[in-house]
């Protein structure tokens, strides 16, 4: 197309003109997925013009025309009516040369005393206090199912393993609350993120400020920011809530596929822990006996495509100089796609949680037949006076035999215990995977009291969660 044609067609919409004479490519277009961004864009755009008509910089009839049409914009798009041209670029250039088409010439009035820079930050950081919102609310659906279903299992007994080893005996809840944990703390993460977001760049224009009496707390006022950012060339290039963001979503992902991983093992037929429920398993194409936990599996392996969004975005910020560069458009696939994947991941992991089945009777049998108790023999004998490492020796001892002869502790006799030390007594066969538990009785310990203290606490903070 030669630059004359183009500039025939694009006289008729200045908004498409501003875009330069040369089409962009689809190299240089972003509006295949910054659609995204349509409602905080638009919202964004109505409180800039109407600060504009405020401050007298656009006539008011002007600044109804451009929010009546930008609201009509909003519609169209949601009623999947909107002609998406990715000639257009961006969400901004095509809402805007839409804008023109409906209302003509005050149209071009909208772009005073702001810039795409300034535009795209600020909408990106309404979109992500939205998404922050959505995956904190996620994290704290999968504590409740967490919680819910730790609350029927503060009796159940369950090998802790260390080294993929079975250690010593714990309830299976308090392993459920140990997630709870990890969520919790990626649910503070996204709120601390949504914080960092809630900061608006509107006003830095390009990147030195704008030359004109513009009203910035007003505009933050609309939006709901907290803050207007202090420095206009940092305001139009930092992406840091977006690392943010995805270091968020990468930590829940990484305690996701730890859970995911956990329900795969347990629910193998070597376990047989639990059983997930029909919904998140699905059979196999050619071998008919098969259950495979599909959506486990699934979250695991997407956890690699939200570190990798991390990464992406930490490489393209490193080397980019002050102030705005295009660079910077590729912030937005990682950001929706890890947002996606966090929030559908922790909703199929609730799924998960809410539809498996325990089968306690199989937890117990897998402690019962090991040396989960090792520990609380040693912690026997040294509650007789003997040094623990001693003790230690001589339990390690017992256990040896024991393999040897195919027994487990409860087999043995107070005979067998008191020819590894004489300080063995009745008590000693008095230990038990209940006794071992109820003995961890310390803040943060397996004891059932403990742990029904820790759920306890945990509605609590669910409550304050506010569901
Ligand atoms: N689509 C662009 C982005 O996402 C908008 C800002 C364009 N600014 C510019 N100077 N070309 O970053």
């Amino acid at each position: 197309m030669t630059s004359q044609n183009n500039g025939n067609k694009e006289n008729n919409n200045p908004a498409a003109a501003a875009r330069g004479s040369k089409l962009a490519s689809d190299f240089t277009a972003s509006i295949h997925y910054d659609s995204r961004l349509y409602r905080e864009d638009i919202t964004a755009s109505i409180a800039h013009a109407r600060m504009l008509g405020r401050q007298g910089i656009v006539e008011s009839d002007d600044v109804e025309k451009i929010v009546g049409g930008l609201n009509s914009i909003a519609t169209e798009i949601e009623n999947g009516e909107f002609e998406w041209k990715s000639e257009l670029e961006d969400i901004h250039m095509n809402v805007e040369s839409r804008l023109y088409e409906l209302i003509g010439e005050a149209a071009g009035r909208l772009h005073t005393a702001r810039s795409r820079n300034d535009q795209v930050a600020t909408d990106t950081r309404l979109w992500t206090q939205v998404a922050c919102g959505r995956a904190f609310d996620a994290a704290v659906s999968l504590q409740s199912a967490l919680v819910e279903l730790a609350e029927k299992h503060i009796d159940t007994i369950v090998p802790g393993y260390t080294h993929m080893q079975r250690g010593q005996p714990v309830v299976l809840a308090h392993h459920l609350m140990a997630y709870f944990e990890m969520f919790d703390r990626d649910a503070t993460r996204f709120a601390q993120t949504a914080e960092s977001a809630d900061v608006m760049p509107l006003g830095s224009g390009a990147m030195a400020g704008v030359p004109y009496p513009i009203d910035r707390e007003w505009v933050a006022d609309q939006l709901d920011f907290s803050e207007i950012s202090r420095n206009s060339m940092d305001a139009v290039s930092d992406r840091d809530f977006i690392v943010e963001f995805l270091t968020a979503a990468s930590l829940t992902m990484a305690h996701l596929s730890r859970l995911s991983e956990e329900m795969i093992i347990w629910s193998s037929d070597e376990f047989g822990f639990i059983k997930l429920s029909d919904e998140y398993t699905s059979g196999s194409s050619i071998m008919p006996q098969k259950r495979n936990p599909d959506f486990a599996e699934l979250i695991r392996g997407k956890t690699g495509r939200v570190y990798g969004s991390l990464m992406g975005l930490l490489t393209t910020i490193k080397g980019l100089p002050l102030t705005y560069n295009r660079d910077l458009q590729e912030d937005k696939e990682g950001l929706f796609d890890a947002s996606d994947t966090v929030i559908t991941s922790l909703e199929s992991a609730v799924g998960m949680i809410s539809g498996m089945t325990v089968n306690g009777d199989r937890m117990r049998q897998a402690a019962e037949n090991s040396f989960v108790l090792a520990t609380d023999i040693a912690d026997y004998l040294v509650a007789k006076g003997v040094p623990f490492r001693e003790a230690y020796i001589a339990v390690s001892d017992l256990s040896k035999q024991c393999i040897s002869n195919g027994i487990g502790f409860s087999e043995l006799e107070l005979s067998d215990f008191q020819k590894a030390s004489s300080l063995f007594d009745e008590g000693v066969m008095k230990i038990t995977l209940d006794s071992a538990v109820a003995a961890r009785d310390v803040p943060g310990g397996t004891a059932p009291n403990r742990v029904r203290e820790a759920i306890k606490e945990a509605k609590q903070l669910i409550a304050d969660a506010g569901q």
